[in-house]
């Protein structure tokens, strides 16, 4: 998952020319997981960092996304997209949405029999937790 993050990060940031001065910062052990949640796990880190990348940092100004997978022994995966950029807009319902991408974060956490939560700080936090053995 880490050698995975980081080559989607400096894919997705070359995709986003413009904003070159964004920080990545990435932290998680060599974890591996198998292909059947690597899967989704691998498509919501795409839509959370293309959103951080596409939305956060309107002015292009100088900005830091955080992204960081934990899993401690015996306890859930718990995956952090994070930056510190403009903030969702106040109206949005993250989990009542039409828009394609928290749609597809949504059905894609579900298929991790996992959950999603967000947190508005002056930037974006998401969380998402997941079972470690799959039922
Ligand atoms: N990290 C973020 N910072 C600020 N606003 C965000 C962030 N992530 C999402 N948003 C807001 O939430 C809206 C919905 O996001 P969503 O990913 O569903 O759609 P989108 O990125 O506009 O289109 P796409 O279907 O290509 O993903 C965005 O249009 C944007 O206004
Ligand atoms: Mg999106």
């Amino acid at each position: 998952m880490k050698d995975y993050t980081n080559l989607l990060c400096l894919k997705l940031q070359e995709i986003h020319k413009p904003i070159e001065k964004i920080e990545f910062k990435i932290t998680m052990e060599q974890i591996r997981i198998d292909l059947n949640r690597a899967i989704p796990l691998g498509l919501i880190l795409n839509e959370l960092i293309t959103n951080a990348l596409k939305h956060a940092f309107p002015k292009k100004t100088m900005g830091k996304i955080t992204i960081s997978i934990k899993k401690l022994k015996d306890k859930p995966y718990e995956v952090i997209v994070q930056d510190n950029g403009v903030g969702l807009p106040a109206d949005l319902n993250f989990k009542k949405t039409d828009t394609l991408g928290l749609k597809l974060i949504n059905i894609l956490t579900e298929q991790l029999d996992g959950t999603v939560s967000i947190k508005r700080l002056p930037g974006t936090k998401v969380k998402i937790t997941f079972p470690s053995l799959k039922k």
